[in-house]
C-alpha cells in the first residue's frame, strides 16, 4: 500500500513525538482530565494518538482506552510504551479519523489532541465522533488554532513549510460552527498558548531549510510578530502557538 503524506511524515518522526515537550508535557493534557472528570467504567477512544500521551494520561482513570492512528510506526510505539508503563487497559489499532472502525454509540469519551489540522475532512471526523459516542458522551478536543484572515494564513503557511502534512489549523469560530453542525454541544472552550523551541521544532531539517523557517519567523510584519511572538537568538529562539480546547457533548 502506498503511504500517504501523513504516514510518510509521521512514520519518519514517530520517536520524536514520544519525547517532544509540547506533546508529552503540554498543559492541555492535565486540562482534559480536569474538565472531563473521567470515570473508571468509561470506554474511551483517542483519535490520532501520535506518541500516545492522551492515552497514557487517561488510562489510570478509565476502564478501556483505544489508542488509534493511521501511522503504523506510531501505533507500534504506543503499544510498546503502554506495556512499558504497565497500562494494561490500553489497546491500539489502525483507525482513520474520518472512518472509525467502531460500533455506533460505543464510547463514553472521544479525545483528539493536536491532530485535526492534518485530517482530510474535519466535518467527516466530527460526524464519526457523533456516531461512535454514546448519548451523553463527551468529545474532548484540542487542536492548534489561528486568528482569522491573513495572519492565520501566514501561520498555516509557516507550519506547512515545516510539515507538508499540516493542511490547515482552523479558527475558534470555525470549530464552534463545525461542532454545532455535528450536533455536539460545546459546554466549555478555552485557548492555551504554548511556547515552542525553534531548535527542537525544526530539528529534522538541514541548515538551508532552518534558515528559511527562521526568516519566516523573525522577518515579519508587526501583526504576525505579535501573534508568533518570536524571542531569543540563534541558540534559544522560541515562538508561540495557540491551542483551542473544546469539551462538547452528544445530546
Ligand atoms: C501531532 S500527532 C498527534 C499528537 C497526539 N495526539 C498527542 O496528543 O501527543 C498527529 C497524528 O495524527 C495522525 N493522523 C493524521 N491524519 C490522521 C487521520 N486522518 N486519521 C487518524 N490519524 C491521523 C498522524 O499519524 C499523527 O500520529
Amino acid at each position: 500500500m502506498n503511504k500517504t503524506l501523513v504516514q510518510e511524515q509521521f512514520g519518519k518522526t514517530a520517536a520524536h513525538y514520544l519525547t517532544s515537550k509540547p506533546h508529552a508535557l503540554g498543559k492541555s493534557l492535565e486540562r482534559l482530565v480536569e474538565l472531563t472528570r473521567p470515570a473508571k467504567d468509561w470506554r474511551m477512544l483517542d483519535v490520532a494518538t501520535g506518541g500516545g500521551h492522551v492515552a497514557y494520561t487517561f488510562a489510570p482513570h478509565v476502564g478501556r482506552v483505544w489508542a488509534t492512528d493511521i501511522t503504523q510506526e506510531m501505533i507500534d510505539q504506543v503499544k510498546g510504551e503502554a506495556q512499558k508503563r504497565g497500562l494494561a487497559n490500553v489497546r491500539t489499532t489502525y483507525a482513520k479519523a474520518e472512518a472509525l472502525p467502531f460500533e455506533d454509540a460505543s464510547f463514553d469519551l472521544v479525545t483528539c489532541r493536536i491532530a485535526p489540522h492534518h485530517f482530510d475532512s474535519i466535518p467527516q471526523f466530527l460526524a464519526e465522533v457523533h456516531r461512535v459516542l454514546k448519548p451523553g458522551g463527551i468529545l474532548a478536543l484540542v487542536d492548534n488554532v489561528v486568528p482569522a484572515g491573513p495572519i492565520g494564513d501566514y501561520i498555516n503557511a509557516f507550519e506547512r513549510l515545516r510539515d507538508p502534512s499540516h493542511l490547515r489549523a482552523w479558527t475558534m469560530d470555525e470549530w464552534r460552527d463545525a461542532l454545532k453542525h455535528a450536533r455536539l454541544a460545546v459546554g466549555h472552550e478555552e485557548q492555551i498558548f504554548k511556547q515552542m523551541e525553534f531548535k527542537s521544532w525544526a530539528q529534522r531539517y538541514d541548515d538551508t531549510m532552518k534558515a528559511l523557517l527562521r526568516a519566516m519567523l523573525t522577518q515579519v510584519t508587526p501583526d504576525v510578530k505579535a501573534a508568533l511572538d518570536p524571542k531569543g537568538g540563534d541558540g534559544d529562539l522560541t515562538f508561540r502557538l495557540c491551542e483551542g480546547l473544546f469539551i462538547a457533548k452528544k445530546a
